[in-house]
């Protein structure tokens, strides 16, 4: 369990940090600065940072592990009083940065975009700032003392967008509520800014911490942005008729310089956390105001050129019916690309424009190689507390399907872990298609449910496991942890996946999955065997005669594959 003391907690990136602090770290001790209470903190009290001596007192009695020194005047106020500045972005920070080096602690420091003269672009840490103003001064200077102390980490923020989690005024609050009214806003149209969202940002900061990451690092989005083309894109989306007056930054704010481009690269940002990818600002503004999504769907992607679209077009086409139920907004659909190849990247960046203008969230997200790698890096940016569906890139969902898991789900039925009915697209071999007619018959098939696409957990069911160990099957792994009672198979809903294409490609897969239940049945430690047994029932289909054929097939894949799999273990043993 880790203690926060966080400054600034009332802030508009304060807010969004307590906010998802409470649901990614609901263990952890918060102690928050603020005039008011604030929702997510154990304790919230004032203290004025600028009195060093009240400062200290404060730091000896929350005793915190992590400290994030995110309180600061804005721009101008810094402009019109730098001693004040000065006090709370440097000599605040000083004490915190002793404290945290003296106690093994860590501390991060917010700084900014501002530090940058404005004459480069897309910089990198490795760039030397040279502010243009007072706040910028004092931010590096704050920047400065913390690296000396070598405790912790300097993030330097970019321009941060979107509504507060709280009812503070924030610029984005006053410019939305204009355009709501039609109102004209003035916009500056000659400064550019790498904007991220309140969201993103403060997901970042929480994993960099938690993570204790040092240095130096940009939090940042990845395209380049003036503020008149913010505003105008919002202005779009909010279907607003106001006029934007275009303004140059010299008559927005004369008595301060604001630099002209202060971009900055997000490299490091992405190398620290893999699969973290800011959302960019169209989809942002499209996401319903203070939306959580409730329901993720975590597709891996692996070679997906051919077939991404399948599982992409069905979410695409879901229906919500039911107005109180399950909508478009709740869902976030995470597509972790994880073999590096463009091939796969472009059908997929083809199906996400049509998933975003349905309203669902939708990142894209480019992990190392491996299932479980991709798995992972899309589980660590999921909305926290969300209900989980595992889908294969294949795997065509009906229209309904995400609704009916949703309300199985949800509803306290005791149910944790739900799946549609399986079932294969037609193969053009006869003799895949008895097989896998034969195999969806099966009792054992309903009764596990089984999974070979699609599976979810709620999000009380999620807690039942950390990292997916290294198993082949891991959907199967999933199951197990799960008693009969609590898993549901939704007979309603199902899910289509591409059949083997012949005999070969059948046996090879059989074998796949031999292996796959050894591997499991040697893991026991790892997760109870399955109590529903998996040859009970396997003749029944036969009282059917039209089924007689099938069965020869089914026979003669098992024993191929068994053969196969003889003849293999025969040839690997050392002679
Ligand atoms: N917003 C951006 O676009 C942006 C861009 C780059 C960097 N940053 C940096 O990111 C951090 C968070 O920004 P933000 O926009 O969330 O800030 P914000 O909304 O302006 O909030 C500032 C916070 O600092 C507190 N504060 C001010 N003076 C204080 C004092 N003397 N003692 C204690 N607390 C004091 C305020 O408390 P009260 O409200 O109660 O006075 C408030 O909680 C800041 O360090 C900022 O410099 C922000």
């Amino acid at each position: 369990m880790q203690r926060w003391l966080i400054s600034g907690a009332s802030g508009q990136l304060g807010g969004h940090i307590l906010r998802a602090l409470s649901h990614r770290r609901p263990d952890d001790y918060v102690h928050a600065l603020g005039r008011a209470p604030l929702p997510g903190a154990h304790v919230t009290e004032w203290v004025d940072l600028r009195s060093g001596a009240a400062l200290m007192e404060l730091l000896q009695r929350a005793a915190p592990t992590r400290v994030l020194h995110l309180a600061a005047v804005p721009p101008v106020v810094a402009e019109s009083n730098p001693a004040s500045c000065h006090a709370l972005h440097v000599g605040a920070a000083m004490r915190m940065a002793a404290y945290a080096a003296s106690t093994n602690g860590w501390m991060l420091y917010a700084s900014s975009d501002f530090v940058w003269d404005g004459n480069g672009g897309f910089h990198d840490e490795g760039d030397v700032p040279l502010p243009a103003n007072v706040y910028g001064r004092s931010k590096l200077a704050g920047e400065r003392v913390v690296a000396e102390h070598g405790c912790g980490l300097v993030a330097r923020y970019s321009l941060l967008f979107g509504f507060p989690v709280n009812q503070r005024q924030t610029s984005w609050t006053t410019i939305a509520a204009r355009l709501k009214r039609n109102e004209p806003v003035a916009a500056i149209d000659n400064e550019w800014r790498s904007a991220i969202s309140l969201a993103d940002a403060a997901l970042a900061t929480i994993e960099l911490a938690a993570q204790r990451h040092h240095g130096l690092v940009h939090i940042s989005g990845s395209s380049a942005m003036t503020p008149y083309e913010i505003i105008s894109m919002m202005r779009q989306e909010m279907n607003s008729v106001s006029e934007i007056q275009r303004v140059s930054r010299a008559s927005f704010s004369p008595n301060m310089i604001r630099p002209r481009n202060v971009t900055q690269s997000n490299s490091r940002l992405r190398r620290l956390l893999p699969g973290f990818e800011p959302m960019p600002l169209r989809s942002a503004l499209r996401t319903p105001r203070g939306a959580v999504p409730r329901f993720s769907v975590i597709i891996p992607v692996y070679h997906g050129a051919d077939t991404v679209g399948r599982s992409l077009a069905a979410l695409a086409d879901q229906q919500f019916d039911d107005d109180d139920g399950l909508q478009a907004s709740d869902v976030e659909v995470l597509l972790a690309l994880n073999d590096g190849r463009p091939d796969s990247e472009a059908p997929a960046e083809a199906h996400v424009a049509s998933l975003r203008a349905r309203n669902f969230h939708v990142r894209l997200l480019r992990t190392p190689p491996t299932r479980r790698a991709a798995i992972a890096a899309a589980e660590a940016v999921a909305a926290a507390g969300s209900h989980r569906l595992y889908l294969d890139q294949d795997a065509r969902l009906s229209p309904h399907a995400l609704s009916a898991i949703f309300a199985a789900l949800t509803t306290s039925t005791g149910i944790q872990f739900a799946a549609p009915r399986a079932r294969f697209d037609p193969s053009p071999s006869l003799v895949v298609r008895a097989f896998c007619r034969y195999w969806c018959a099966l009792p054992y098939c309903d009764a596990s449910p089984v999974t070979m696409g699609a599976y979810a957990v709620s999000a009380e069911g999620r807690r039942r496991w950390g990292a997916l160990p290294q198993l082949a099957s891991d959907d199967k792994f999933v199951r197990m942890l799960f008693a009969p009672k609590e898993r549901l198979l939704l007979t309603s809903e199902s899910y289509h996946v591409v059949a083997p294409q012949g005999w070969r490609e059948l046996i090879r897969a059989r074998r796949r999955y031999l292996r796959g239940n050894r591997e499991l049945a040697r893991a026991s430690h790892l997760a109870p065997p399955d109590p529903v047994p998996r040859y009970r029932g396997v003749l029944r289909p036969l009282l059917r005669p039209s089924a007689w054929f099938d069965f020869a097939v089914f026979v003669a894949a098992y024993g191929a594959t068994w053969l196969a799999e003889s003849v293999g273990a025969r040839t690997m043993r050392p002679s």
